[in-house]
């Protein structure tokens, strides 16, 4: 068991001395979770071979599914790469640094334990100062996958990551809480048109205004389990953001929907199950339930993103056994907070009016 250092830095202004003692940690192929804008990352040296093997141990993630690798400088790229196509350039050009995640054909200077033995490699610049500052500091770019144990809600908080991962890496930099919440966007360029594989922190409606052409993998809206055989990105196949208790999500129109869940609740009741509601600001005060807590405003899918993850795993703490949980418009950000939630489900989605 590794003495994990929790080092707390200024998100805005993080002090150079704690990024190099974290920077010092992925040169010698060590593992560091760190704040990006989107989610909390667990960082190791991209282009260690072993560094990598003991980030899937330490995450406990199946070796199939490749991490992001984060960079600072755009030029880190072309070292990365086969080719950086024009739309790639133009992606970079709008949303770099940003939660928009590009899938390249990828160069031989990558290990191939990095990509999972795939010929593709995924990059992304992030915004976070702290991450910025902490790539600059190591002189290596970083894979960073979700530091979260694998299968669990992505960590939006420096004690999510020590919930999950104290004990098994070496450092945590506590930057605060996440600004956007879900994950990046998933854009594979290395076909054409581009496709999206992932919704995230950049909009699809953003992504439209710049090819009109870009379409959405079957699998980022799907209702059920997808039996893919040739998976673009592997994470699909995985269990993802599950708490403990069963999650029930139900979609629908508002007024079916408050009908459906104060029916599944009264049943649950029944059955003497310790029921959560994940319900909106419009909507909680129609429950009532051992938990009731609100997203956010249905109106704002940015407040929602936001606090999904977090919800989860509060409620998940008060060891519920069932959370259900309400849809919401799949609008901007929605279509990643829709993603997520169905997954979290295990496509558990009950289709009130
Ligand atoms: O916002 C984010 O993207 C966060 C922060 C830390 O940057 N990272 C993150 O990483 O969410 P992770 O490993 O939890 O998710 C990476 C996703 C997975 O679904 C993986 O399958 C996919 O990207 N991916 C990675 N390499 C790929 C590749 N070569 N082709 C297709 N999909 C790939
Ligand atoms: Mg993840």
């Amino acid at each position: 068991m590794k003495n994990t250092l929790m080092l707390k830095v200024d998100p805005h202004n993080p002090d150079p001395t704690k990024i190099d003692i974290a920077a010092e940690f992925i040169r010698k192929g060590g593992l560091v979770a760190f704040p990006t804008e989107t989610v909390y990352g667990l960082g190791a040296d991209a282009l260690n071979p072993e560094a990598i093997l003991a980030l899937f141990e330490a995450k406990k993630r199946p070796l199939d599914n490749p991490p992001i690798i984060h960079i600072a400088d755009r030029s880190e790229v072309c070292r990365l790469v086969e080719e950086v196509p024009k739309k790639a350039e133009r992606l970079m050009d709008l949303f770099w640094p940003g939660p928009l995640t590009l899938i390249f054909k990828r160069s031989n200077t990558v290990p191939s334990v990095t990509v999972a033995g795939l010929d593709t490699v995924a990059i992304r610049m992030p915004k976070h100062k702290v991450a910025l500052a902490l790539i600059r500091q190591s002189c290596c770019p970083i894979a960073a996958p979700s530091a979260n144990l694998a299968g669990k809600p992505s960590p939006t908080t420096a004690q999510h990551v020590f919930e999950d991962l104290n004990g098994r890496i070496d450092v945590i930099l506590d930057g605060g809480s996440a600004n956007i919440g879900v994950e990046s966007t998933v854009v594979d360029l290395s076909v054409d048109p581009p496709m999206v594989l992932r919704p995230g922190g950049t909009s699809f409606e953003a992504l439209r205004r710049v090819f009109e052409d870009i379409s959405l993998h079957p699998f980022v809206q799907a209702e059920a389990e997808l039996t893919l055989g040739n998976t673009r990105s592997p994470g699909m196949k995985h269990k993802h953001y599950a708490p403990k208790a069963e999650v029930i999500l139900v979609e629908g129109n508002v007024p079916a929907i408050i009908a459906k869940v104060k029916d599944l609740t009264e049943f649950y009741k029944l059955k003497g199950v310790k029921v959560g509601i994940l319900a909106t600001d419009e909507t909680q005060t129609c429950y009532t339930a051992d938990i009731v807590r609100s997203l956010g405003s249905r109106f704002n899918m940015e407040l929602v993103a936001r606090s999904l993850f977090r919800l989860l795993r509060e409620v998940d703490a008060e060891n519920v056994d069932v959370i259900i949980a309400e849809g919401v418009p799949s609008e901007g950000l929605g279509l990643a907070v829709t993603n997520r939630l169905r997954k979290a489900s295990g496509y558990h989605i009950i289709r009130a009016g």
